[in-house]
């Protein structure tokens, strides 16, 4: 008889990694937790999932796909290869927009641009009160607002405060909406840079990671209209290229913000820029 327990310790010695041994098998067998399960009889067509799984893992498929899950904060999001992995740094830049927004009076509206599989914006959506909020997700790709409308239909309650809508940029945002917050982990990547790594050029989607010939092109135009969409006093939060400190400050300095910053990720890598628009009250 095969258990779970045979099949992780097997699919550990073939991968040379026990963690993600684990994970695997647990998709495998459908467990919401392998611990409870590892006595267990597998079936024939649970080892055939494994095994095309090990397959596409061992070729370079990142984990993530493979699984067709990740976690994101308090978020067990579907991912595949339609969006961007989400990232551990991207999970700060969430936690800044949510104390941000959460010290909006009133109702608060925050804007979430570039979405893909709804990873900040649904952090917003599920960590922010349910009452008095309001929250705009949108993204340029179809393919990566399906995988967030599947991520909303997972989150209960608060999708009710959620709004998703496929646009470039501030495109299709109401002309005259306001947000206090608008968060953005845009794609900022120069186009011939040679410092990706192979299982992110080759599998995550490319409109996800590039942006023009200095990896800014998305950085300037969001800089530079979201004053349009933000509230006195609103506050954006953007996710940047650890190499992208200055430009940001200086786009910043451009666009009319009283007040701005670049803080370090968990990596102490230059990464989360917030900027402050003018309003009476500060
Ligand atoms: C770096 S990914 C971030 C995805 C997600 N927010 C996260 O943090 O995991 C950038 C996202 O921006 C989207 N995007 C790229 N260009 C865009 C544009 N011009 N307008 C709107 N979204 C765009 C991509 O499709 C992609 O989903």
């Amino acid at each position: 008889m095969t258990t779970v327990r045979k099949l992780v310790e097997s699919t550990a010695d073939v991968i040379g990694d026990r963690t993600h041994a684990r994970w695997l098998v647990e998709v495998a067998v459908s467990a919401d937790r392998i611990d409870d399960v590892l006595d267990e009889e597998v079936t024939e067509r649970m080892v055939a999932h494994l095994d095309a799984m090990v397959g596409r893992y061992r070729i370079g498929e990142p984990l993530q796909y493979v699984l067709g899950r990740w976690a994101f904060r308090r978020l067990d999001l579907f991912v595949d290869e339609r969006v961007l992995i989400p990232r551990p740094e991207t999970e700060e830049v969430a936690g800044v927009a949510i104390e941000l927004a959460m010290a909006a009076e009133g109702t608060r509206t925050v804007i979430d641009l570039g979405t893909g599989s709804g990873a900040i914006g649904l952090s917003l959506a599920t960590e922010l009160p349910v009452e008095n909020t309001s929250i705009w997700m949108t993204d340029i790709s179809t393919d990566a607002l399906a995988v967030a409308r599947a991520n909303l239909a997972g989150i209960g309650r608060p999708a009710r405060n959620v709004t998703i809508v496929e646009s470039r940029w501030f495109d299709a945002i109401p002309a005259n909406l306001k947000a206090d917050v608008i968060v953005s982990n845009p794609p900022y990547i120069a186009q011939d840079s040679c410092d990706v790594e192979k299982s992110v050029s080759v599998y995550e989607p490319e409109v996800a990671l590039y942006s023009g010939s200095d990896g800014l092109d998305a950085i300037r135009e969001i800089i530079r209209r979201a004053g349009d969409f933000l509230t006195a006093n609103g506050v954006l939060v953007l996710e940047i290229g650890s190499d992208q400190r200055l430009t940001t400050e200086y786009l910043f300095e451009e666009c009319g913000y009283v007040d701005y910053e670049v803080r370090r990720d968990v990596f102490g890598r230059d990464r989360i820029a917030i900027g402050y628009r003018p309003g009476p009250a500060r």
